[in-house]
């Protein structure tokens, strides 16, 4: 019997089907590894699907990243809705998941679902998240929750709160600060967070809270003991000076890339090696002469 060309190519073609909060359970339960990255535009989320990763998170790390904002405090909740714009139509299968910005969920519960819907409705977001696990934070992933939107927490260094948590440093270091970070974990997950980030705290007090979390971890700077990992976008291709945090791995150095391809192409241009004759359109001679005669008139 033989086979029609259509089921070959068919078969060819398996395609990676989107990724859900039952699958994210099942990676768990399973202990296969969740990978998560930020994305920021359309280019980095297209990377981001190219290389399968499960979750992109429209971080509001993007104030630093693409904004140049100093830190992630002054990002208006308009930019971010544009930059998960981009992101959703660079994207088919991750989950994506929008990063509610500092003053956008504070205030009461209505603002916080007002702001979630937002980021469902305009820019095709799966899920929000929102930092901290105090009673505030809590509330208003309770709130986001019960209005249908799937909420991911995230726990110990949380940047938009970095003043009061006395700079960007590692948390839950001692014994009272590690119970405070395992405490906002289970407060976030009992308030039905689908997931939780832990950013910056040892591994051995990662690995203990983990024996109590029954959702998807995902892990950046806290070990190897969390369902899985994220980097920011910028930092793990070196799309930035400097190093950035003790738990980030470099994967490239784009940024040195992009300064000697710029570098080259400003020096084609200043000794005149560019553009060449192959980087130009041709005109029939006739044509050509024709125009020449005309523009003479
Ligand atoms: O904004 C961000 O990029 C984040 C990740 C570091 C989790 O919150």
């Amino acid at each position: 019997m033989s086979t029609h060309p259509s089921q070959i190519a068919a078969s060819a073609v398996v395609e990676r089907l989107p990724v859900t909060l039952p699958r994210l359970d099942e990676m768990k339960r399973r202990g296969e590894a969740i990978v998560m990255v930020t994305a920021y535009d359309f280019p980095s989320a297209r990377a981001a699907e190219a290389a399968a990763v499960d979750v992109v998170l429209v971080g509001d790390s993007g104030a630093m990243t693409v904004l140049g904002y100093p830190s992630t405090v002054g990002v208006q909740l308009d930019e971010m809705l544009m930059l998960a714009r981009a992101v959703r139509r660079g994207l088919r299968t991750p989950l994506l998941v929008g990063d509610l910005p500092f003053g956008s969920y504070e205030v009461c519960d209505e603002q916080a679902v007002a702001t979630a819907l937002r980021f469902v409705k305009e820019a095709g977001c799966d899920a929000v998240k929102l930092e901290g696990g105090g009673p505030t934070s809590v509330a208003r992933a309770q709130a986001i929750v019960r209005a249908g939107i799937p909420v991911m927490g995230h726990v110990g260094l949380t940047p938009q709160t970095a003043t009061a948590l006395g700079g960007y440093r590692a948390q839950g270091r001692s014994a009272e600060a590690a119970a405070r970070v395992a405490a906002d974990a289970l407060a976030l997950q009992q308030a039905g967070c689908f997931s939780i980030v832990f950013e910056a705290i040892p591994s051995d007090v990662a690995a203990l809270i983990m024996e109590r979390i029954e959702v998807p971890v995902i892990g950046i700077g806290a070990g190897p003991a969390t369902d899985g990992q994220v980097l920011v976008f910028h930092d793990l291709l070196g799309i930035r000076e400097g190093l950035g945090a003790r738990f980030v791995k470099r994967y490239a150095s784009l940024q040195d890339e992009m300064v000697a391809g710029v570098a080259a192409f400003a020096a084609d241009v200043r000794t005149r090696r560019y553009p060449a004759s192959e980087h130009g359109y041709a005109i029939d001679s006739q044509e050509l002469a024709g125009f020449g005669e005309r523009f003479k008139a």
